[in-house]
């Protein structure tokens, strides 16, 4: 979906305009991926707007900045606080937030030092990243022939721009032949994750998603179906699995903050389980989209509010805690 091209844009401390939000082409970024950013959501619920774990994704850019050894000008509280300024300068009541720090316009030797470590946060309305009908319906996927960065060449723990190169060609495999999205193995041939969103997989109603040794990004959705999952009292295992464990499952889905929980109807044209979505995946969906949409009460604490005001007192909301305190 393509931008609107308006409202305000946040650079190194200011607001600006959509349009005045630039930087030079000789920026290192530019040229070497020497950017790291974040993709978080804030949602629209009956109490008010509300970001889905900002703490955990703010927490993840320095991680990955400290990776990158990028020392940002500002501190997590500002750049948090700054995600919150830029939502309401934009007077959104739901959006997908982008904050990028990057190494920014001094010169363009590969050693990044010389050059200043930016930032900027970008918010924009985006709607259901593989389409509505997915999430009901779910996507036709194909294990990708390009495999996730080998351990000690990128560093999968930091979502650094770089390692979008990789996801690109996954992603762009699939396209071209008609899949919504590629499955990349890690080096070692075993299930890595999506070109932006982990997996996971059922069989036998136990719950199965790679660890993070099979070169995946530490997804916060991954951790918050993790949590749903405990709550609800499935058995979840983190383990090596093996490619063929995509064609057996009985359920298979993706998760990640563009795709939410998105069911896989089929691998390599292989039906996933019966081609449809299965129980366990519509249970965490459930699950999930009842925290976001304020419909269940907030029991991790994964929602924080954007607005003076909210979180609004709703008569659901005052049994929720009516309940959670007897
Ligand atoms: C490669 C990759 N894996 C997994 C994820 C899911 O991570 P999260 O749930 O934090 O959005 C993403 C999304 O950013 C991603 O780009």
């Amino acid at each position: 979906m393509a931008f609107s091209g308006t409202g305000k844009i946040w650079m190194n401390g200011s607001l600006v305009n959509w349009a005045d939000a630039k930087i030079h082409v000789g920026s290192h970024v530019v040229h070497y991926g020497s950017g790291v950013f974040e993709g978080a959501r804030c949602y629209s619920t009956p109490r008010g707007s509300a970001c889905f774990r900002l703490d955990a994704h703010m927490r993840r850019l320095i991680d990955s900045c400290k990776i990158y050894r990028m020392e940002p000008q500002v501190s997590l509280a500002v750049l948090t606080d700054a995600v919150l300024e830029t939502i309401r300068a934009n007077a959104f009541k739901a959006c997908y937030i982008r904050p990028i720090i990057y190494r920014g316009y001094n010169e363009l030797g590969v050693n990044p030092f010389p050059c200043p470590v930016d930032a900027a946060i970008l918010t924009w309305e985006w709607g259901a990243y593989l389409g509505q009908d997915a999430l009901e319906n779910g996507v036709d996927v194909r294990i990708s022939s390009w495999a996730r960065p080998a351990a000690n060449t990128f560093p999968t723990l930091a979502k650094t721009s770089a390692n979008y190169a990789n996801s690109q060609l996954i992603k762009m495999e699939a396209v071209t032949e008609g899949y919504s999205e590629g499955i990349a193995l890690d080096t070692a041939g075993y299930l890595s994750e999506g070109s932006g969103q982990n997996l996971f997989v059922v069989r036998d109603n136990v719950i199965y998603t790679p660890p993070l040794t099979a070169s995946i990004l530490p997804g916060i959705t991954r951790d918050s179906v993790l949590a749903l999952a405990g709550d609800l009292g499935f058995r979840v295992r983190e383990e090596m699995l093996p490619r063929e464990m995509l064609y057996i499952c009985d359920e298979a889905f993706f998760v990640g903050t563009a795709v939410e929980i998105t069911p896989i109807r089929s691998v390599d044209k292989i039906p996933v389980g019966n081609g449809r979505r299965g129980p366990i995946t519509e249970a965490l969906q459930t699950a999930f989209f009842d925290v976001i949409n304020g419909e269940a009460p907030d029991q991790h604490g994964w929602l924080s509010y954007v607005y003076p005001g909210e979180p609004l007192q709703t008569a659901a909301a005052a049994g929720a805690a009516r309940s959670k305190g007897r």
